[in-house]
């Protein structure tokens, strides 16, 4: 299993019997996702990456996951293509997002807030559209559930069958 950009690694202590790969750019905070890396109940094995170049080879897992990431990952787009890449026909993309609100007035309030949160919040997008994103690359969408305002989705998806 992959997980991109893992930060402090606050999804390892739910991982259990499962070999797991995390890469997280910022040095930061990859140095406590090595330290929750230790702490685990399953092997995890933490890597300097970016999601947009993955270093892996096509087809190596089975399930990529992230956590309130591709609203932070400069290039979506290419994160996206990438995660596709490398997750294995029959594997499952699971994510958990922050997006752009459906609703018109508070997603215009999203982009102006935006260049601001962006500043504060260490690169972090307010106002990703990130069901477009998805939907507009080899991805299909098995369900999306909406929370907290439809503010946040939770995604479960994989790779568009040929
Ligand atoms: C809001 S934090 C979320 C961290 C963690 N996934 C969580 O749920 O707590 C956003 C994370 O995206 C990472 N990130 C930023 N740019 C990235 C990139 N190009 N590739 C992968 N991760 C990236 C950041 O370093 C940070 O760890």
């Amino acid at each position: 299993m992959l997980e991109i950009g893992s930060g402090t690694g606050i999804n390892f202590s739910f991982y259990k019997d499962v070999s797991v790969t995390a890469i997280e750019p910022n040095p930061f905070l990859r140095k406590t996702s090595y330290e929750r890396a230790a702490a685990a109940k399953t092997p995890i094995h933490v890597m300097e990456g970016n999601a947009e170049q993955l270093p892996f080879s096509e087809q190596s897992f089975d399930t990529v996951i992230g956590t309130l990431v591709l609203c932070t990952i400069p290039n979506p787009v290419e994160a996206i293509r990438e995660i596709s890449r490398v997750c294995k026909p029959t594997g499952t993309i699971l994510l958990f997002e922050h997006v752009r609100h459906e609703n018109s007035l508070l997603g215009k309030l999203q982009d102006f807030l935006t260049p601001i949160w962006k500043r504060a919040c260490d690169g972090c997008h307010l106002n990703r559209d990130t069901i477009h994103l998805l939907k507009q690359e080899d991805i299909e969408i098995i369900e999306i559930n909406k929370h907290v305002g439809n503010i946040f989705i939770t995604v479960e998806a994989r790779k568009k069958q040929m």
